[in-house]
């Protein structure tokens, strides 16, 4: 079976196509068959990066690793309950068809509730969800008391995923691993930096998430999309452009692959260092303790 990582939450602009890229790219270049889904059917930003890519190997005369790609369609039905149902089984086609090649699958979600995102959620091995660092994007995952900025509730989103996991569990599988990553951060607002961090380690024992650190605010982020490059191509396509910041955000970019334990995810020994906090281990404790 091939490992399934999501990249979901329900906003818009915190970082999940940009985190699918650069996962992929991290999984296809450790010589990993990776298949890909896009399911934010209107903007393809996951798709279109890749599209990109390939131009930019049309233009260069070069071959860069790449995903395959299985494209998913909205269905077409008027009836709500038959077009769900061509939706599932569109999207069990697509993942059957992947998982036929792929060891990995990473499928990445729009920051909505969609049919296609639930569905997702359900068969992901690995959810990660990429959270700009702020108060706002913090009501994604639970309701904070306006006064005290301690936390009130689960939100919306972190119930879809509570109901994705009793699922998962009743049929008998390995849990999710939930891992939330601050994304975007920045040197400056010392306070507001410190507030979401509070919540956050408040929040991930009560919601059952990892935290890891994610990747900071960096220009380059947004300048890479056009070439369809990411920070783990740079040093072969474009040595030049590795300046101590890009380098600094290629080892965010590798902290996070390693930390999602992904048992041969390109960086394997580096997991054997991590000694007792195994992420594996985590997840275990959770079925323990739920
Ligand atoms: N760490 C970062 N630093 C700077 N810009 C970023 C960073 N992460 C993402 N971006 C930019 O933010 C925008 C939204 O990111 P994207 O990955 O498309 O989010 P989503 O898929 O969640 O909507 C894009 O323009 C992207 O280049
Ligand atoms: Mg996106």
């Amino acid at each position: 079976m091939a490992h399934v990582i999501v990249l979901g939450n329900e906003k818009g602009g915190s970082g999940k196509s940009t985190t699918a890229m650069h996962l992929i790219t991290a999984l296809v270049r450790a010589g990993h068959s990776v298949g890909a889904l896009d399911l934010d059917l209107r903007q393809q930003s996951l798709f279109r990066y890749l599209d990109n890519r390939v131009d930019y190997m049309r233009r260069r005369g070069i071959t860069l690793p790449m995903p395959r790609r299985v494209k998913l369609a909205a269905s077409a039905l008027d009836s709500r309950t038959r077009a769900e149902a061509e939706e599932g089984s569109r999207f069990e086609s697509a993942i059957a068809d992947l998982a036929s090649d792929c060891t990995y699958i990473v499928i990445d979600c729009p920051g909505a509730d969609s049919v296609y995102a639930r569905l997702a959620h359900a068969v992901a091995d690995t959810l990660v969800t990429p959270l700009n660092d702020s108060l706002i994007d913090l009501d994604l995952l639970a309701r904070l008391d306006p006064v005290t900025g301690r936390v009130r509730g689960p939100s919306v989103y972190a119930e879809m995923v509570w109901k994705a996991r009793q699922a998962r569990a009743a049929s008998g599988r390995t849990p999710i691993d939930w891992v939330v990553l601050r994304n975007r951060m920045s040197t400056l607002d010392a306070r507001n930096k410190r507030r979401v961090a509070g919540a956050l380690a408040e929040l991930a024992p009560r919601i059952g998430f990892r935290l890891l650190p994610g990747f900071s605010e960096r220009v380059v982020f947004r300048e890479l999309f056009l070439s369809g490059l990411t920070l783990l191509d740079l040093k072969d396509t474009d040595p030049q452009a590795m300046t101590m910041s890009n380098v600094a955000a290629r080892q965010e970019v590798r902290e996070l692959v390693r930390s999602l334990d992904l048992g041969e995810g390109g960086e394997a020994p580096a997991f054997r260092t991590m000694g007792k906090s195994r992420p594996s281990e985590h997840r275990k404790a959770r079925i323990t303790a739920a």
